[in-house]
Parts: C-alpha cells; sequence; structure tokens
C-alpha cells in the first residue's frame, strides 16, 4: 500500500472505530495505555471542564516569574525585544493602538492557564507543576490588575474570574445591509447580466477570454 493510501485508511480507520479495533483489523500501531491519552488529554476549557485540582497564589506566581518568565516577558510583563507584552492594554482594543495582552485581550482564565500548561516558558513547554500553573495564572492576571496581591487561584475559583474581554469574540455583524431588513425572494432584478461563461474561462479568476 502506497504511503498516502495507508495514511487514508489510518484517518478512515480513526474516524469509524475504536482504537482497539482498528489496532486489531490493520495490524497497524496498539492501543495507547490509560497514561499516554492521559497526557494528552490536558486541555481546560472555559467553563472550567479539564481543569486538573491544584492552587497557587499570586505571591508564589511572582518568584516563578521572575525566574522563569521575566527575561522574556519583563519584570511587569512590558516584554523584552519582540516577545509578547503580557500586560496593560486593557481597552485598546477598539483605538488606533490596540495591545493585545492578557488583560486587554485573553477571554478566560481557564484557557489562560491552559495555553501555560501547554506552551510555557517557551523552549521549555509542559516542565511546570499543576501548582507552579495556577501560581503564574494568578500572577500574570495580578500583573494586569485582575486579581489582588494576596490573590489565590484553584480549580473552582479560576473559571469564575470574568475577564474584561470575556465578551470581545463576538460582535454585531457590522455592515450596514446586514441582516436584511427584507430579503428579495422574487423578482429581484428588472436586469439578468452574464459576466462570463465557466467554458471561454481561463480559470484564473472566472475573466471571460
Ligand atoms: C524564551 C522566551 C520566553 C519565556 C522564558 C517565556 N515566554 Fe511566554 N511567550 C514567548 C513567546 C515567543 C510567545 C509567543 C508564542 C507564540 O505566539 O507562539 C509567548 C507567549 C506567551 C503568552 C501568550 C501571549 C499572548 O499574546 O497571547 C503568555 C500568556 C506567556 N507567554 C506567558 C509566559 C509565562 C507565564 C512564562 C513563564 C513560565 C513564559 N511565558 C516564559 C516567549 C517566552
Amino acid at each position: 500500500m502506497s504511503s498516502l493510501a495507508r495514511a487514508a485508511a489510518i484517518v478512515v480507520a480513526l474516524a469509524t472505530v475504536t482504537p482497539s479495533a482498528s489496532a486489531e483489523r490493520l495490524g497497524i500501531g496498539r492501543v495507547p495505555s490509560p497514561a499516554e491519552i492521559a497526557g494528552w488529554d490536558i486541555d481546560a476549557r472555559p467553563d472550567g471542564h479539564g481543569l486538573p485540582r491544584g492552587q497557587g497564589t499570586v505571591a508564589q506566581g511572582l518568584k516563578l516569574y521572575d525566574s522563569l518568565c521575566a527575561s522574556c516577558h519583563g519584570d511587569f510583563g512590558e516584554a523584552v525585544g519582540r516577545n509578547p507584552e503580557l500586560a496593560g492594554g486593557i481597552g485598546s482594543l477598539t483605538g488606533p493602538d490596540p495591545r493585545r495582552t492578557i488583560g486587554s485581550y485573553w477571554p478566560y482564565a481557564a484557557t489562560l492557564f491552559d495555553y501555560l500548561r501547554r506552551a510555557m516558558p517557551f523552549g521549555d513547554a509542559q516542565s511546570l507543576e499543576i501548582d507552579e500553573l495556577y501560581a503564574l495564572t494568578a500572577y500574570t492576571l495580578f500583573l494586569n490588575d485582575l486579581l489582588p496581591t494576596d490573590g489565590r487561584l484553584d480549580q473552582d475559583s479560576i473559571h469564575r474570574l470574568k475577564m474584561p474581554n470575556a465578551d470581545g469574540f463576538v460582535s454585531p455583524d457590522p455592515r450596514p445591509e446586514f441582516p436584511p431588513k427584507a430579503p428579495c425572494m422574487t423578482n429581484c432584478t428588472s436586469e439578468i447580466r452574464i459576466h462570463s461563461r465557466a467554458r471561454t474561462s481561463d480559470g484564473a479568476g472566472g475573466q471571460a477570454r
């Protein structure tokens, strides 16, 4: 079987049968162990679903941040070089100089935790303990004035924290003609104009020759 056909077979197999059935039927691969699945299955959702148990404080996060994060993101989240800034800019997204930070842009604290867990520190991802991640999430929220100095986060409190941009990702369609008030359903145009025909098109943008 060609490698392409084999890849297609695997995709179909994964989509249609359970892992154990596909391993047996195709004679390839093996069933992942529960520990392997648990290693991949780490996503946390905005409502807190999937968050691991743990807790951390702003004070604990300060120490971790200074040693693991400040070299790239700055002592106060102001960014070093071309690394992203993490603090400030709240309310700037609709202005002429939008600044995308945790405070201004990030919609949920739970997904911030999730991102830190899977991606940071850059170059040494997934090296942190769960409690360290709660502490770092707390501290980066503190840098944005979203938690007090004695703030603390755990799996229950983190997703109850309302972020400034939580409602910023869905906006009404700004086009004045949408939604159309009374869409025309019959006899809508008086004139029918043919702009091009498929058989005379050169295939590049539908231009008629
Ligand atoms: C070696 C430099 C480096 C270090 C150290 C580092 N980061 Fe980052 N960080 C980056 C880069 C680069 C990105 C952007 C990655 C991307 O977009 O794929 C980033 C992205 C982020 C983001 C998302 C920013 C956004 O605009 O959405 C957060 C939050 C973050 N880092 C937090 C941390 C924390 C907390 C630590 C310490 C545990 C840390 N980083 C350590 C370089 C670093």
